[in-house]
C-alpha cells in the first residue's frame, strides 16, 4: 500500500513537471523577485560613449522616425523580415498563438520565431567574436511558463511580507501577465554573461554596468533588437528597466528605436 502512494505521488511529481515548456526549457523561473524594485538603479557609466544616441543627433531627423508608416505587423523587405507586433499587457497575443509559432534554436535549449532565429544566431557569434560571451537565459515560453512565472512571483513577494495587492503589483511590473510576453510570441531573448550570471542568479539591472551590455546596447540594432524596457521609460512599457530583454523588431526599425531611444510604443505612435 505504501508502495503504491510512492508511486502515484512520483506520477503526480512527474504530470505537474510536464506542465513546463517540452519545446524548450528557460530559466525565468529561477528568477526570484528584485525586492529592491523600488530603488532607483545607478546611472549607467560613461553614458557619453554610448554612441547610438548621439550619433543620432547628426543622422536621422525626427521627421523621418516620425513618419514611419506601420501598416502590417511582419514584412519581408530588401532590408529583411521585420515584426513590428506591439505585445504589452494593453495588447495580449490572440488565443493559443504562443503554440503556432515555429521555432528555431538560437543558442541550446533557447528558441525564437524561426523568421527572426538567424538574426539573434548573428548577434550572438559577432558578439563572440568581438570577445563578448552572451548567454540567453530566457527565449521563447508558453503561456502556461509565463502563468507559472507570475504566480510565483506573486507567492515569492507575499513571503517577503507583502500584500497580495502590493506583490501583484510589484509582479506586475517586472513580468508580463500570461500572453502579453514578448516571449510568448517568440519575439524576445533575455540576454546575459555567463559568468555575471553564475554569480548573480537573478536577473537584475546591474547587468547595465557590465562589458556585455554595452555591447548589446551598441549592437543589438544591427541584428534587428531593441533594449525593450529602457531606463526612464517605465511608464510608457508599464515594466521596470530590463537590460537583459531584447525584441526583434527589424534592422530598419531597431536602427532608428536605438538611435532615438525610443520604446516600441512611442515608435509606432509615430
Ligand atoms: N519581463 C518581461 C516584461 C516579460 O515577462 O515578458
Ligand atoms: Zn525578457
Amino acid at each position: 500500500m505504501k508502495k503504491l502512494a510512492t508511486i502515484i505521488s512520483l506520477l503526480l511529481i512527474l504530470t505537474s513537471c510536464s506542465d513546463l515548456d517540452s519545446r524548450t526549457l528557460d530559466h525565468e523561473l529561477a528568477v526570484t523577485p528584485n525586492v529592491s524594485v523600488e530603488g532607483t538603479s545607478p546611472p549607467i557609466e560613461d553614458n557619453e560613449e554610448v554612441p547610438l544616441r548621439s550619433e543620432a543627433e547628426g543622422n536621422d531627423s525626427p521627421e523621418a522616425i516620425s513618419s514611419t508608416s506601420v501598416d502590417v505587423a511582419t514584412a519581408s523587405t530588401e532590408s529583411g523580415y521585420s515584426d513590428l507586433r506591439l505585445i504589452n499587457k494593453a495588447n495580449p497575443l490572440p488565443n493559443g498563438y504562443d503554440d503556432k509559432i515555429e521555432l528555431k534554436e538560437v543558442q541550446e535549449l533557447y528558441s525564437m520565431d524561426s523568421r527572426c532565429a538567424d538574426y539573434a544566431i548573428q548577434m550572438l557569434s559577432d558578439a563572440y567574436d568581438d570577445g563578448f560571451t552572451l548567454s540567453v537565459t530566457s527565449a521563447w515560453r508558453s503561456v502556461k511558463r509565463q502563468t507559472d512565472n507570475f504566480n510565483n512571483s506573486v507567492f515569492q513577494y507575499q513571503q517577503n511580507g507583502y500584500s497580495y495587492t502590493n506583490a501583484y503589483t510589484l509582479t506586475e511590473s517586472e513580468i508580463a501577465p500570461p500572453g502579453s510576453s514578448e516571449h510568448n510570441a517568440g519575439l524576445a531573448l533575455d540576454i546575459v554573461n555567463i559568468s555575471w550570471w553564475t554569480y548573480h542568479k537573478i536577473l537584475e539591472e546591474g547587468f547595465e554596468n557590465t562589458p556585455e551590455f554595452k555591447w548589446l546596447y551598441n549592437n543589438c540594432w544591427k541584428y534587428g533588437f531593441i533594449l525593450r524596457y529602457p531606463k526612464g521609460k517605465e511608464t510608457i512599457t508599464g515594466y521596470v528597466y530590463e537590460p537583459w530583454h531584447y525584441r526583434f523588431v527589424g534592422v530598419e526599425h531597431a536602427e532608428k528605436i536605438m538611435k532615438e531611444g525610443l520604446t516600441l510604443e512611442e515608435y509606432l505612435a509615430g
